[in-house]
């Protein structure tokens, strides 16, 4: 057949650097692009910038000038080279949070577009993966075809990514939807010849126009932090009714109309995305006037950092009134497990709030140490959780790696000073911990 499309992969980090070595993957010739240069140089090496199981294989396997690699995927930091080499044009940037408000910061992306588009001097599409406010693409569409030299043959769509972290590999080869927002049936062509094997493998596909193809991203992530929102709020009923929020959860998830997936009840959800997307979205639709419509989802942040100050609680009350060079074990700093990373996390907001309130706290995780320690360096940091807990007159398991639902009580017992632990991720076997002599308490749970 025709030549293969050559693709390019604009910002290097979770998204963009497993979207680049999917791609490569899938038999194309990808070019990827960060203004960062040491991201650049790492991945040149095939070194991943954050971790991702999986995602060191397949660079080594295709990043040029590695010995035995297809020599498919290499990596630039100039926007030029990147014009002149492919002709679809991935923008994966990140879109945090603004600094003091809600809204999200397009910064990253609309610099990612000026420096792109000057060099467009031929037929090009540029594809927005990153999570932005509706109307965005729209407003990129119009200045791509200003600036760019090929004019209105320059064009954009949107193509939202719902990759877990922990699973971004799995996610981006076979995802459970692709969504894509196009117009015109040309960019929908490139878009269906990118993703021909997972399309012939059988994910839908839902073709769409640039607002809703926005929109659905955005309602995916806040349907997920409702939900979680929503058996967190009756955690906190339980807990003043002695109901068990755990066996709540259960018997609620047979309805398969609620299913039971999300529906875990704990600190709370955190992360790159769920909060910020939460709040971007809110704020995006009191700028077009619909504040109402999404004004629940106010409730479901502040319930959701309500979860971290209610373990800040429980550790407290645990203490017997304060927390005052009390030693405390933190299990955990990711947001959650299988993932290095620790953006807006329960677990490292938790055991940074009880270090501020005085407490002499010690935490331990499998992967994010070295990123937490970045975020909070007056955090004592042990390579293990029994040297978290040596001491300790509370044990928090706030991260539900699987190493820690494989913790022997006894063995933990023998280390601290008092047999405390609470559970902030309802993850741990009570009986357990109980029958080993610990006081095991969760939010949300009766005590014994
Ligand atoms: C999320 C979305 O799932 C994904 O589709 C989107 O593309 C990006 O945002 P991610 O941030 O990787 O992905 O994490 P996710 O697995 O969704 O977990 C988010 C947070 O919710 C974590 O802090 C997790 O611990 C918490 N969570 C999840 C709960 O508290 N309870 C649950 O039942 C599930």
């Amino acid at each position: 057949g025709a030549m293969p499309l050559k693709i390019s992969v604009i910002g290097l980090g979770y998204l963009g650097a497993t979207h680049a070595a999917a791609m490569a993957e899938l038999g194309f010739e990808v070019i990827g692009l960060d203004v960062v240069p040491s991201k650049v140089e790492d991945l040149s090496r095939g070194v991943s910038p954050v971790y991702e199981p999986g995602l060191e294989e397949i660079l080594q396997r295709h990043v040029a000038g590695l010995p035995g690699s297809t020599g498919r995927l290499s990596f630039t930091t100039s926007p030029q080279e990147v014009a002149a080499a492919a002709d679809v044009h991935f923008i994966c940037v990140n879109t945090p949070q603004r600094a003091g408000e809600y809204a999200c910061d397009m910064t990253y992306f609309d610099s990612a577009v000026e420096a792109l588009a000057p060099h467009l001097d031929r037929p090009a599409l540029v594809v927005g993966k990153s999570t932005v406010p509706v109307g965005s693409a729209a407003r990129l569409a119009r200045r791509i075809a200003e600036l760019a030299p090929a004019g209105e043959d320059a064009e954009l769509a949107w193509n939202p990514e719902f990759l877990q972290e922990g699973f971004a590999v799995r996610d981006t080869l076979h995802p459970d939807r692709i969504v894509i927002g196009v117009t015109s049936e040309r960019s929908e062509a490139l878009l269906r010849e990118v993703y021909a094997t997972p399309l012939a493998e059988g994910s839908p596909l839902v073709v769409t126009d640039l607002p809703t193809a926005e929109l659905v991203k955005t309602a995916a992530n806040a349907f997920l932090a409702t939900k979680i929102s929503f058996i967190n709020a009756m955690a906190e009923v339980c807990e003043v009714a002695d109901g068990d929020v755990v066996k709540l959860a259960e018997a609620l998830g047979h309805d398969e109309r609620i299913g039971r997936k999300f529906l875990r009840s704990g600190i709370g959800f955190g992360g790159g995305c769920l909060p910020k997307d939460l709040r971007a979205f809110f704020a995006r639709a009191g700028e077009l006037g619909a504040s109402e419509a999404l004004q629940f989802l106010r409730e479901v942040d502040s319930l959701n950092m309500r979860r971290r100050a209610s373990m800040v609680e429980l550790a407290r009350e645990a203490l017997g009134g304060s927390l005052l060079g009390r030693r405390i074990a933190v299990l955990g700093a990711a947001f959650k497990p299988e993932t290095d990373d620790v953006r807006d996390s329960p677990a490292l907001n938790i055991a940074g709030q009880l270090h501020l309130q005085g407490a002499e706290v010690s935490v331990y995780d499998p992967k994010a140490v070295e990123n937490a320690r970045a975020v909070f360096p007056t955090l004592r940091y042990t390579d293990s959780a029994v040297e978290a807990a040596r001491g300790a007159h509370v044990v928090l398991h706030l991260t539900e790696w699987r190493e820690f639902q494989e913790l022997d009580p006894a063995a933990l017992g023998e280390v601290v000073t008092t047999r405390h632990i609470l559970d902030g991720r309802n993850t741990l076997d009570a009986s357990l911990w109980r029958k080993a002599d610990w006081t095991y308490r969760a939010l949300g749970r009766p005590t014994a």
